[in-house]
């Protein structure tokens, strides 16, 4: 047994100095040495697979990670010679990359419907964001070089807005706007990753201007379970990008977002001028986001929402919209109950076009709602952000 979990442990050592190797080559650009590594790590995996049985499956979905990687690298090498034999800067990249990369950039590509004041508070800090929005875009009356603003970090407690801000951005600006969330990005090309995110920034300048989203951005800098480095060289092109070199005239955007700013390291923070904290709503916005929830969208409320709100401390914006529903919700059982006494004997999946009734909303709804509606961050949670706040948010 024991020389067993040996060999298995010295397989383990042989594939992850190979992975190593991998990397540097790859980020030599030395495609083929890469290669060659991959191959060696994709024949030990495999061998994991058949000695160490328990977690088989778990090696061969890895070694078919690397296997898309190899096959990355070598379509990777060939852009690459196109790229070097094509005159600079005609579309460059994105004119000869392959219709099914490109589309799937352009599918990052989004407009939403959020209007800036469906976000109730946050005055302050929707005001840098617009401000530095505008500056980026429009240009000064007399030719001087205004510094741009070109990454901004935003940051706090789940639930506060900030993705909701990002949205609100993307509806009123003349910019392309992707919203890239980045674990998606990483789950989805795995072994591609890379290369999409060169391919995305210069799709992203092909449109300039544009403004890029990067939400749940600690997921590059997170280790993977699957002790798969590779988000490491994501991280490093993600850090070139951001520092924008070699970037002429055109004009991209970058609002990271994150729940744990503690997770970060300094070379991504260091890349964000700005780090604007979100934060949980204070007892005049819990009421206007409980209205914005409520009577903004047609309902009449025949409750204390004010009251509401003071009794809410600690809800996020989420968490009180989770309340209005379950609010609405009891609302309608309660003026449905003859109708709700039939459900059974209704064909639910005939329920087209039957209708039901919409009343008031009433204290009771309420009452009923936060009896089961909990808040999401703690009060310790709340004090690492705070701490966080003090020593990075420059607002
Ligand atoms: N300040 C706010 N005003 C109005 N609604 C909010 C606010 N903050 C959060 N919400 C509500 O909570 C939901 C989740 O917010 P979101 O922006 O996704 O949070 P985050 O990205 O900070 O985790 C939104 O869809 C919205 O309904
Ligand atoms: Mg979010």
């Amino acid at each position: 047994m024991d020389a067993d979990y040996l060999t298995i442990e010295n397989i383990k050592k042989v594939v992850t100095s190979d992975i190593k190797s991998a990397e540097e080559a790859e980020l030599k650009g030395n495609n083929d040495k890469a290669v060659v590594y991959i191959n060696s790590i994709m024949g030990n995996l495999k061998l994991l697979a058949k000695v160490d049985r328990k977690d088989s499956e778990r090696y061969l979905d890895l070694a078919e990670k690397w296997n898309k990687k190899k096959e990355s690298l070598v379509v990777a090498k060939t852009t690459y010679q196109n790229k070097k034999t094509s005159t600079k800067h005609d579309s460059g990249l994105i004119g000869k990359m392959e219709g099914e990369f490109k589309s799937r950039i352009e599918a990052l590509i989004s407009k939403s419907d959020v209007k800036w004041d469906e976000i109730g508070g946050l005055e302050e800090e929707k005001t840098i964001i617009k401000e530095a929005v505008f500056f980026a875009l429009a240009s000064p009356s007399k030719d001087v070089k205004v510094p741009k603003l070109r990454n901004i970090l935003l940051f706090g407690p789940p639930g506060t807005g900030k993705t909701t801000i990002a949205k609100a951005i993307s509806t009123n600006i003349n910019a392309t706007f992707f919203n890239v969330t980045i674990s998606e990005l990483l789950s989805r090309y795995v072994g591609d990753s890379e290369r999409i995110v060169s391919a995305l920034y210069e799709v992203a300048r092909g449109h300039s201007p544009s403004v890029v989203f990067l939400d749940e951005i600690e997921s590059l800098v997170k280790k993977r379970d699957d002790g798969n480095k590779s988000t490491g060289s994501i991280l490093q092109q993600f850090l070139g990008q951001l520092d924008g070199f070699g970037t002429g005239d055109e004009f991209v955007m970058t609002i990271a977002a994150t729940n744990v700013p503690w997770e970060l390291d300094e070379a991504i923070l260091s890349r964000f001028e700005k780090k604007i904290f979100i934060g949980l709503p204070e007892v005049t916005t819990r009421a206007r986001i409980l209205e914005i929830n409520t009577e903004m969208k047609g309902y009449h409320v025949k409750a204390d929402l004010m009251e509401i709100a003071r009794v809410t401390g600690n809800f996020s914006g989420r968490d009180l919209f989770y309340v209005c529903s379950e609010a609405i919700r009891n609302m309608l059982r309660r003026s449905n109950r003859d109708l709700m006494q039939k459900v059974d004997s209704l064909m639910l999946n005939n329920s087209n076009g039957m209708k039901y009734t919409v009343t008031d909303l009433l204290q009771e709804d309420f009452e009923y709602a936060l009896a089961r509606v909990k808040p999401v961050s703690d009060q310790k949670s709340l004090e690492e952000y705070q701490k966080w706040k003090g020593k990075f948010a420059n607002n």
